[in-house]
């Protein structure tokens, strides 16, 4: 497996990822979307894959949960260069403007693009992704 900086072994929920709800997630462009930018043959029903990233297949087999959750919660922390989202920052921005006003965000006001749950179901939807 390869080196990740950013691995997070604990789970953000009680609740175990649900792999069905994660592949609707992962297929779905008004949540994950990731299908945007990588191929994923196991959503065979999802049209126009992306290939702006590598292919999902047989990513179960490349990183364990915990590296993965790293990945999808702030990708930026793994792949310094990136263009794919972090998922579920909520913290860390460099003064994140308001996007009405110009101004400062307050805190709290920036909501993680996926949240907790969401990421647990992609995680379980991604490890059953093995060659
Ligand atoms: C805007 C494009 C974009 C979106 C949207 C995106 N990604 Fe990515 N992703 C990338 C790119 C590009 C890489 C390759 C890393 C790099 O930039 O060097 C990557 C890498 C990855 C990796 C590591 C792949 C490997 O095999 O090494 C995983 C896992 C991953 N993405 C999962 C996801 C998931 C799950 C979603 C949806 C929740 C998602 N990505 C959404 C662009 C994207």
């Amino acid at each position: 497996m390869k080196p990740t900086t950013l691995t997070l072994a604990v789970s953000l929920t009680d609740t175990p990822g649900d792999p069905v709800e994660g592949a609707s997630i992962a297929g779905s462009k008004k949540k994950g979307n990731c299908v945007a930018c990588h191929q994923v043959s196991a959503l065979p029903d999802v049209p126009f894959q992306g290939d702006v990233g590598p292919s999902l297949d047989g990513v179960g087999n490349r990183w364990d949960a915990a590296q993965l959750r790293g990945i999808l919660v702030d990708a930026k922390k793994t792949f310094p260069d990136t263009v794919m989202p972090s998922f579920h920052k909520i913290g860390g921005f460099i003064r994140p403007g308001n996007g009405f006003t110009g101004k400062a965000a307050k805190e709290g006001e920036l909501k993680p693009l996926l949240g907790a749950q969401q990421i647990e179901d992609v995680i379980a939807f991604l490890a059953t992704l093995k060659e």
